[in-house]
């Protein structure tokens, strides 16, 4: 479904090249739980940003169900990413001023109807918290209103980058356990540092220094 081939994503420091990835080659396939493992640095957010389109590779070429991801247009892009994708990241940001059933309600302009997002929330175990601002919340159950903002919609793909480095190990378990079961037939591509955040993962691959071991 997703393609990446000799994917790189480079920065200039300095005037020097410094590469976040460096010729990835991986495919994301239908309806899988694929965990990437890699230590901090190692480019794990920019390979989500790549794969997600939120940035695009300065080599290389990332596919989504055939289509060049470079090759859209910005707005095209963002249709792709609001109509396809979701997206956990790794700090849980969450607008202040809105409630948690609002900041649900925000990820998908094309659908407003609350109840299919209380429903989410509830399944979430935040059915009695829809109402409550994000400082009314714990770090637990704000990373919680994250995942039903990314699953609402049902995606195609969700993309969870660390969506547990702000929470205790059982905490971090739950929503990885949550994330998988609400995902339906969408796939999930999660990385993260921690091995046992992966226990349900269908396949998992290794990044180092911005490159994946294929095994
Ligand atoms: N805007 C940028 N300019 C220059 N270098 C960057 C930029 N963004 C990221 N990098 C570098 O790219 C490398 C990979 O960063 P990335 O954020 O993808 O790592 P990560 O695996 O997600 O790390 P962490 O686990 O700490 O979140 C790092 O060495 C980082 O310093
Ligand atoms: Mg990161």
């Amino acid at each position: 479904m997703i393609q990446a081939t000799g994917a790189s994503l480079a920065y200039s420091d300095q005037g020097r090249q410094v590469f976040a990835c460096k010729d990835i080659d991986i495919d994301v396939r239908e309806n899988e739980f694929l965990g990437i493992l890699g230590p901090s640095g190692s480019g794990k957010s920019s390979l989500l940003y790549l794969l997600s389109g939120l940035k695009i590779p300065t080599s290389g070429r990332i596919l989504y169900n055939g289509a060049d991801l470079s090759s859209l247009s910005d707005d095209q892009r963002s249709h792709l990413r609001i109509t396809q994708f979701g997206f956990v990241f790794q700090q849980p940001y969450l607008l202040g001023y809105l409630t948690a059933l609002e900041n649900v309600l925000v990820s998908t302009p094309q659908d407003q109807d609350p109840d299919s997002a209380i429903e989410i929330l509830e399944k979430l175990g935040l059915g009695h918290k829809t109402h409550r601002h994000p400082h009314e919340l714990s770090g637990g159950e704000r990373q919680r209103v994250c995942v039903a903002r990314a699953l609402r919609g049902s995606p195609r793909v969700i993309f969870a980058d660390e969506p547990t480095a702000a929470l205790d190990h059982s905490n971090g378990v739950s929503v990885v356990t949550l994330l998988n079961r609400l995902r339906g037939n969408g796939s999930l591509v999660m990385v993260t540092h921690d091995p046992s955040m992966l226990a349900e993962a269908d396949r998992i691959v290794k990044l180092a220094d911005g490159t994946l071991d294929n095994g």
